[in-house]
């Protein structure tokens, strides 16, 4: 197939990065780097000083003007991010999106947005980033979720008073139903790409609304599991991420909405390892790594839908053509061939604080992919 490109991959720094960035280079032709990194990528020095580790950490050949993996850089949503900051990163063509977190909802969020109402109240920094990727044509990217009702609101017979706490489970329908149409309707020209969508109301959004200024991301776990996996015999913080896997009708619609073939739907892994002292631990960190099979995973799941023929749109063609990018015209091959996930992945920290060697449990581990990447 043709060389994909992933709409959404955590690289990570440090040691994390020099172990999955050469996965990622192997299997994807381009990725979008999102900017939760520690601290937070919001000027646009930090997105040059990122975007040279990245290249150093792939081995692939940049001066030529063809190297075989590309990093499209994004800049972090924060209530100080100056729109000249992303302005100098849009000029440059390095960046090619914005994404928002809701502060306090996912890994590295703190720095997030408090208050969704700025991105559609004049006058905010935000606002003002939000018309200035409007300006570009570049993207708005969504971590698609509310920490707390808005006003009065009632999820399929679960009622919520205004500024009520929201279950897990209800965080993405909240936002699509209250919190998308607002940012919507204030900038209607934005394009606007829903990530990582994991609920069946946000597939019947998508269906439609979705078009040239809306799409989604979709990863191969939340195609894969539901909820029942997350729970089977006691919780598995490997299968553990935000947004947290919901019950088997979500899973069902998101497998339809993938059968569909939309152009507005594409392919975004949210591979985002943790070392695992954060996921087996008191509190463990959403996010797990994805990248040792970041296509593979994909065949597997559309296979199993009875799509594989939709596979090459939604991983080539759809993400890159809603980001102004041509799909890649390398190719890699994979087998139909089964292999054991055997082993943790290590990676060695070189940094003089920590000095030591981070183990990381990949997604699958001591379970087997029915896909194999060849070289
Ligand atoms: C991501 C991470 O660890 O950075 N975690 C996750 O569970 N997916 C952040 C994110 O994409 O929400
Ligand atoms: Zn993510």
């Amino acid at each position: 197939m043709p060389k994909p490109a992933d709409m959404h991959q955590h690289l990570r720094r440090g040691a994390l990065l020099h172990l999955v960035a050469p996965m990622v280079a192997r299997r994807f032709s381009k990725a979008i780097v999102m900017p939760n990194t520690v601290p937070p990528i919001t000027t646009y020095e930090m997105v040059r000083q990122y975007l040279l580790e990245i290249k150093l950490a792939t081995n692939s050949e940049y001066r030529s003007g063809k190297p075989d993996f590309w990093p499209l850089m994004t800049m972090y949503l924060t209530d100080t991010l100056e729109p000249h900051e992303l302005r100098a990163g849009l000029d440059q063509k390095l960046v090619f999106g914005v994404k928002y977190y809701p502060r306090g909802l996912t890994t590295n969020s703190d720095s997030g947005i408090a208050d969704p109402a700025s991105l559609w109240s004049k006058g905010t920094k935000p606002y003002a980033v939000l018309r200035e990727l409007a300006d570009y044509n570049a993207v708005l990217l969504l971590h698609a979720a509310d920490g707390f009702a808005t006003d009065l609101w009632n999820n399929e017979g679960r009622f919520y008073g205004p500024g009520e706490e929201l279950d897990p489970w209800d965080q993405e329908p909240h936002f699509i139903c209250n919190t998308l149409p607002r940012i919507r309707e204030a900038h209607p020209d934005l394009k606007i790409s829903v990530e990582h969508l994991s609920t069946a109301i946000g597939a019947d959004w998508l269906r439609t609304h979705g078009g040239d200024t809306l799409g989604c991301s979709l990863t191969a776990q939340h195609l894969l599991l539901d909820r029942r996996d997350v729970f089977r015999q006691g919780f598995r913080p490997h299968r553990f991420w935000w947004p947290i896997i919901q019950s088997s009708e979500h899973k069902e619609e998101l497998c339809k909405l993938v059968a569909e073939g939309h152009p507005f739907v594409w392919l975004g892994s949210d591979s985002a390892p943790h070392p695992v002292g954060k996921k087996e631990t008191d509190c463990c960190s959403g996010g797990v790594l994805m990248a040792h099979a970041g296509i593979e995973l994909f065949l597997e799941a559309f296979e199993d839908i009875g799509c594989l023929h939709k596979l090459e749109d939604f991983a080539c063609v759809n993400g890159p053509r809603f980001y102004d990018l041509k799909p890649s015209d390398l190719y890699i091959t994979l087998v139909r061939e089964e292999w054991s996930v055997a082993e943790a992945f290590y990676a060695e920290d070189m940094s003089e604080e920590s000095g030591g060697l981070d183990k990381v449990v990949p997604f699958r581990l001591g379970e087997s992919i029915r896909w194999k990447l060849v070289d």
